[in-house]
């Protein structure tokens, strides 16, 4: 006899074979001729697994009350071929162990659908509905596709520190990390705040991005990514936004922005495919149950190749377009996600790369172009999220780098050991960064960043 997961009784259980399952009831049905209906879920697949428990079985009488939705019990049983519609096998059980009750007057999971709302303020038990498991499903399979994109082709995988000295985005909205007493700081002015006591001897941050830290790699032992958490005090209340988010960083010396671009493609592409492989069932869920276009935007993302439009460009379709924004948009301004969804899901109805930005728009490490305007940006915007990923060729001259710095307000001497990368053996080099919760946001037609992540870290809330 074997302790199975239901995921591979479904799939393989030989009829007539013995077998223990545990999980969580979903929900139990008892039938007049002194038989009970127990769906157990044990979150290796969306299915349940069907367990008919006899009144003979020892203890029903006991027991079978108190197993409820929500409850943990044990099966020891005989798969039989199932009479009913929508499964190979069911268990026919020979004993039932209860191994933990919910209280239905106090388990918040019941039945009846609840709003994503209402789950979120129940994280630590959302899991254990469809949705949840199904999204959590897709998101570990992503990760995995992530890692195995990147093995596949020799990249090196880096752990890039969390704790970091230096702004790589330079928007200022870093998480400060102190062991200095915040209540005795609260009654300085900052310029009496002696850093020197602090645990670091400077200022230190949460990280925004592994990328400075790749590039070293990058530019030493050659094509390398980095795959952690990243950190945003950015104030932004919106479904795209978390201020913990997960990020994939690749690096690549002598790779030039076409290159970068082609890359970020085909590794877009190879994670759709993989998650349409390996978790067909779950995929299916979401088709019919979350977002009825999903599968066709993740068609069109694997058959179509990505278009590629200069920003400059995509400002002057967004003008002659004669829609009315929500923001107004001039040559110079950033595009929110309007403007970039409306580029791809009604222009061009393909994924889009916007390159060759502003210079003002964008931090200190990206190339500048010869037009003195713009820098070897690019954005990857896909339809239903917008921009899922951000990357650009980096500034190989020491020279225009040093200026960059000053421009954005930087002290080259803090970065010195950046800088170094230029004074010694510089080549050009490029990289992207893909937030995983937007990867998982469009895979799965799932309507907001908050119900992507196990448990979301946005302004006000850090619960769980
Ligand atoms: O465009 P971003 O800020 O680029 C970087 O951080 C570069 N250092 C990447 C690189 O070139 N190595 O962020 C990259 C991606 C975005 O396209 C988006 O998918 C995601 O990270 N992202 C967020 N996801 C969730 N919440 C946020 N607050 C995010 N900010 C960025
Ligand atoms: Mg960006």
């Amino acid at each position: 006899m074997v302790v199975a997961r239901v995921v591979s009784i479904l799939r393989e259980g030989e009829p007539e074979s013995k077998v223990t399952a545990r999980g969580w009831v979903r929900t139990r049905r008892d039938s007049r001729n002194g038989f009970s209906f127990i769906e157990l879920n044990d979150g290796s697949c969306l299915k349940n697994l069907q367990v008919v428990v006899d009144a003979a079985v020892p203890g029903y009488e006991q027991t079978i009350r108190q197993v409820t939705t929500g409850s943990s019990v044990s099966v020891v049983g005989v798969l039989k071929e199932s009479p009913g519609k929508g499964q190979r096998v069911e268990l026919h059980a020979e004993s039932l162990e209860l191994i933990g009750t919910a209280d239905p007057a106090e388990y918040p999971l019941q039945k009846k659908g609840h709003s994503m709302e209402f789950l979120r303020d129940i994280a630590h038990l959302r899991p254990r509905t469809n949705t949840f498991g199904a999204v959590a499903r897709v998101r570990n399979q992503i990760c995995w596709s992530i890692h195995s994109f990147f093995q596949k082709r020799g990249f090196l995988y880096l752990n890039s520190p969390i704790i970091t000295t230096s702004d790589c985005e330079g928007a200022g909205e870093m998480f400060q990390v102190t062991t200095l007493d915040l209540s005795m700081l609260a009654q300085r002015q900052i310029d009496q705040i002696n850093w020197k006591h602090d645990f670091f001897g400077k200022p230190a941050s949460l990280t925004v991005s592994g990328q400075l830290e790749a590039e070293t790699y990058a530019t030493s032992v050659g094509d390398c990514y980095t795959f952690g958490p990243t950190f945003r005090a950015e104030n932004s209340n919106t479904s795209r936004h978390l201020a913990e988010f997960w990020m994939v960083e690749p690096e690549m010396p002598f790779y030039e922005l076409p290159d970068n671009m082609d890359l970020a493609e085909e590794f877009i592409r190879s994670i759709v495919n993989d998650v349409l492989e390996h978790c067909g069932e779950d995929m299916e869920f979401f088709a019919q149950r979350i977002d009825k276009g999903v599968m066709e935007r993740l068609e069109t993302i694997c058959s179509r190749e990505f278009m590629r439009v200069p920003y400059t460009e995509a400002v002057e379709i967004i003008l002659q377009s004669g829609r009315e924004f929500e923001y107004p948009i001039e040559w110079g301004s950033d595009l929110q996600t309007e403007h970039e969804r409306f580029l791809t899901e009604e222009h061009f109805r393909q994924p889009v790369i916007l390159y060759d930005y502003p210079r003002t728009l964008k931090p200190f490490y990206m190339r500048c172009n010869d037009d003195g305007r713009t820098v070897r940006a690019m954005d990857v915007l896909v339809a239903g999220v917008g921009e899922i990923i951000g990357g650009s060729q980096r500034e190989e001259r020491l020279d225009v780098l040093e200026q960059r710095m000053q421009e954005c307000g930087l002290d080259p001497a803090e970065y010195w050991w950046y800088t170094d990368l230029r004074r010694y053996g510089t080549v050009p080099h490029s990289g992207f960064g893909l937030g995983l919760e937007r990867a998982v946001l469009l895979i799965t037609g799932m309507a907001n960043i908050r119900d992507v992540i196990p448990f979301p870290r946005t302004p006000g809330h850090a619960e769980f």
